[in-house]
């Protein structure tokens, strides 16, 4: 089961957030960090939020937000399923277990199903890659990752 807490954030929350890294070199990643551990994505107005704390403008705060793939701009759902497709685990066949992973869970690489149960995200190496494919499940490291590997998943989510 997902730990993330769906409720968004209160303003004085996000200040507190940012409060807490602000005298940081480079506190902009983890105060996006810290954030979007706290309720699993990263809303715009949040961000705006966090923006004119750190007296940075919206739209650098946008540019790293978007160019991280770690950081979502969405609610993601209630289990997320995370495959590594980096080289090490596309080179053990992780390429087939994220198709396959699509096909079983019902999900688009990437998309969170249309009822809110699962997310399917890529990730681009877990520290795992003698013993690839590697996922994590709901922050749980899986690997060596096969079909087997992959129904055990399905089942864990409920898909
Ligand atoms: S490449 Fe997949 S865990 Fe490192």
């Amino acid at each position: 089961m997902s730990v993330l807490e769906p409720t968004p954030p209160t303003p004085d929350e996000i200040d507190a957030i940012v409060d807490a890294h602000a005298n940081r070199p480079g506190a902009l990643l983890p105060v996006l960090h810290a954030l979007q551990e706290r309720i699993g994505w990263l809303p715009d107005e949040a961000v705006a939020q966090v923006a004119e704390r750190l007296n940075i403008s919206r739209a650098e705060a946008h540019g790293v937000v978007t160019f991280y793939a770690d950081f979502r701009r969405a609610p993601p759902g209630r289990h997320v399923v995370r495959l590594c497709l980096a080289e090490a685990c596309q080179a053990r066949g992780g390429t087939a277990v994220a198709r396959a992973a699509e096909r079983r869970l019902g999900v688009a690489m990437g998309e969170t199903r249309a009822d809110g149960h699962l997310t399917l995200e890529p990730v681009y190496c877990l520290g795992l890659c003698a013993i690839g494919p590697s996922a994590l499940v709901d922050g749980a490291p899986v690997a060596r990752l096969d079909a087997a590997g992959l129904e055990t998943i399905a089942e864990a989510v409920g898909a």
